[in-house]
């Protein structure tokens, strides 16, 4: 509970490698993750390489943290598990909030960068990557140890809270 309730974005990173058996644990959580009809639509590109990080962060005007993390995942959804891209989508935040708290909790910090449904985003990566038709870039996570300790946003609104009718 504590790394759900602790976590926050970390957008700078140290110059320190996340080891093989960390990121199989983040990758189990994601996997670990509901998704309807278990359809499990997602797939998880990994990048290590400098070069790589480097044009990652291009794609988006907000990318930044991508260019100085020690591993960026390019979240995607495939339509051919499910042709419903809105599912696709739900299901991969799923599996994606799975793999922030993991990391949070093996002491790794990380930024969801959005890139989805923005085509300005979304053309550049799939040609960069040479995605398929099927394979819909959704957003890309940033990881690395953190360089920074973030303030923890107190979030809780009772005015969100309805009980029985809205
Ligand atoms: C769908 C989505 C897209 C986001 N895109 C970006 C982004 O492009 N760049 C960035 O630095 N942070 C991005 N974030 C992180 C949010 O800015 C962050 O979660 C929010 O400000 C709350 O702060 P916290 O994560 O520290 O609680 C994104 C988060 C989500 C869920």
């Amino acid at each position: 509970m504590q790394d759900i309730l602790n976590r926050t974005s970390v957008r700078r990173f140290l110059d320190r490698k996340i080891e093989p058996e960390k990121l199989k644990q983040i990758l189990q959580a994601g996997f670990a993750a509901p998704s309807a009809k278990n359809t499990q639509p997602w797939e998880f590109l990994i990048v290590q390489n400098r070069e790589t990080l480097a044009k990652m962060a291009t794609f988006s005007p907000y990318a930044g943290p991508i260019g100085r993390a020690a591993l960026g995942m390019l979240v995607c959804a495939d339509t051919n598990c499910n042709p419903f891209i809105d599912y696709c989508e739900q299901d991969c935040a799923a599996a994606t909030e799975n793999m922030l708290i993991a990391a949070k909790k093996l002491g790794i910090g990380s930024c969801w960068i959005g890139v989805y449904p923005n085509s300005e985003r979304v053309e550049p990566i799939r040609q960069y990557f040479s995605l398929p038709q099927n394979i819909v870039p959704l957003w890309m996570i940033a990881f690395g140890y953190p360089a920074e300790t973030p303030k923890v946003k107190n979030k809780w609104n009772d005015a969100k809270i309805h009980y029985e009718k809205f």
